[in-house]
C-alpha cells in the first residue's frame, strides 16, 4: 500500500494538471502505456503461429460436438457484431490484455496464460476426448500445412494447440487509446473532463487502488460489494471498458454509469466488500468526468476478419 501511495504521490508530483506546457512524455507516466507484451521464451511468437491460433480459436471442430469455438462466448474483442452471441456466456470475459495480468486467473493452479488456455480447451471444448480432436484436425490437410508452418513439422497435438492460441491472445492488446498519446506528449489528445476525471480517478475516488499499471488492473482478487456475490473476482483491466454493453463478471449492470455509481458508492452495503472500496463523495459532475475519462481508455480498433478456416 505504501509503496504505492509514493507512487501516487510521485505522479502526481510530476504531472501538471494544467497547462501542460512541457511535450516530452513523462517516464512516470508511461509506466501507463502498453508498448510490448513479453512472449515467453517456452512459447515465442511468430506470424504464422498468431494465423493459426486466429483459425483455431474460430473453429468449432476444437469442440467435441463441433458447435462451440473459443469466439462463440468470448467474442467482445471482435468488432464482428454478426458472430452470434451466446446469452448465458454474455459475460465471458473479454481476451484483450489478457496477457497482461499478473499470474492471477481463476485456477490458482494457473500462472500461465497456456496454463489456463489448457484447462479452457478442455472445459469448453474438448471435454474427455481430446484424442478425437487431435484426430479431426490431423485428417484436415490444411491444418497440417498450417502447423507445419507456425512449428516447423505437421504434426498437431493438443500442446500445439494450446500454444498457438495462446500466443494469438497475447496478439490482442488495446493500444493508442487518447489517454496513451496524452502520456506521450500528445497534451490535446485529452478533453478537459477527461484530465479532470483522471485526477478523480487517482485522488477523490482512489480508483487506482486497484485499477493500476498499464492494464489498469493490479491482477488481484477483490470483493466489490455486488449483493449475493461472496466470491473475490479479479480487478479487470479498464481499457476499452466503454466499448462493452455488460460490466461486472456477472453481468450485474448494464451501463457504465451504474457501474461507476456502484463504485462511487463503495459497493452495495448489502454486498461483501474490500476494505480498500470506500465511499467517495462524488458530485455528478465529477462522476460524468469519470465516465469521460474512462473512454479516453478506448484503444484503436482492433482490426479483425474472421479467418476462413481450412475444409475438411
Ligand atoms: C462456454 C463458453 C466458453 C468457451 C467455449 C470458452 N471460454 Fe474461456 N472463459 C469462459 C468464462 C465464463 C471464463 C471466466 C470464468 C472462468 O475462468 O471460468 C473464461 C475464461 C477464460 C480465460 C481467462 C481470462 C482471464 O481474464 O482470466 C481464458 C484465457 C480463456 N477463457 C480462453 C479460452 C479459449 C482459448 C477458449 C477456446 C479454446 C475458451 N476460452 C473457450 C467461457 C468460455
Ligand atoms: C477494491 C478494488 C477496486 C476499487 C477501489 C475500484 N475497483 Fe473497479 N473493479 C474492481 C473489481 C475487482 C472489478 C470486477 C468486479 C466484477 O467483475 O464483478 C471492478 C470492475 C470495474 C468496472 C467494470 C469493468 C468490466 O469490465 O466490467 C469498472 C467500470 C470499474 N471497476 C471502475 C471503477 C471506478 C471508476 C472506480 C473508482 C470510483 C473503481 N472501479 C474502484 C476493483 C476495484
Amino acid at each position: 500500500m505504501n509503496r504505492f501511495f509514493f507512487i501516487l504521490v510521485s505522479i502526481l508530483a510530476f504531472f501538471p494538471l494544467s497547462g501542460c506546457k512541457d511535450k516530452r512524455p513523462n517516464p512516470d507516466l508511461e509506466k501507463f502505456v502498453v508498448k510490448n507484451v513479453i512472449h515467453p521464451s517456452n512459447n515465442p511468437f511468430n506470424e504464422d503461429k498468431v494465423e493459426l491460433g486466429k483459425i483455431l480459436y474460430f473453429d468449432p471442430r476444437l469442440s467435441y460436438k463441433e458447435d462451440v469455438s473459443c469466439a462463440s462466448c468470448h467474442n467482445s474483442a471482435s468488432p464482428s457484431e454478426g458472430f452470434p452471441r451466446n446469452k448465458i456466456h454474455n459475460s465471458a470475459p473479454s481476451l484483450t490484455n489478457v496477457a497482461l495480468y499478473k499470474d492471477v486467473f481463476k485456477d490458482p493452479e494457473a500462472i500461465e496464460l497456456e496454463d489456463i488456455v489448457k484447462e479452457k480447451v478442455h472445459s469448453s471444448l474438448v471435454l474427455r476426448d481430446e484424442a478425437k480432436t487431435v484426430q479431426r484436425l490431423s485428417s484436415i490437410q490444411g491444418y497440417r500445412e498450417l502447423f507445419n508452418r507456425a512449428f516447423g513439422t505437421p504434426e498437431i497435438t493438443l500442446d500445439r494447440i494450446v500454444l498457438s492460441l495462446s500466443t494469438f491472445q497475447r496478439t490482442i492488446v488495446s493500444k493508442n487509446s487518447s489517454f496513451d498519446r496524452f502520456v506521450m506528449g500528445e497534451e490535446t489528445a485529452l478533453t478537459p473532463a477527461q484530465i479532470r476525471g483522471w485526477n478523480i480517478f487517482q485522488n477523490k475516488a482512489k480508483c487506482v487502488q486497484c485499477h493500476h499499471g498499464p492494464n489498469f488492473s493490479d491482477s488481484e482478487l477483490h470483493a466489490t460489494g455486488l449483493p449475493g456475490i461472496k466470491d473475490k473476482v479479479r480487478t479487470p483491466t479498464l481499457r476499452d471498458v466503454s466499448k462493452k454493453k455488460l460490466f461486472m463478471h456477472n453481468g450485474a449492470f448494464g451501463s457504465l454509469e451504474d457501474t461507476v455509481n456502484h463504485f462511487a458508492e463503495g459497493g452495495h452495503a448489502k454486498g461483501l466488500r474490500d476494505p480498500l472500496l470506500k465511499p467517495a463523495e462524488l458530485s455528478d459532475q465529477d462522476k460524468k468526468d469519470l465516465i469521460e475519462f474512462l473512454k479516453a481508455l478506448e484503444g484503436e480498433p482492433i482490426q479483425w476478419e474472421i479467418p476462413s478456416i481450412p475444409k475438411a
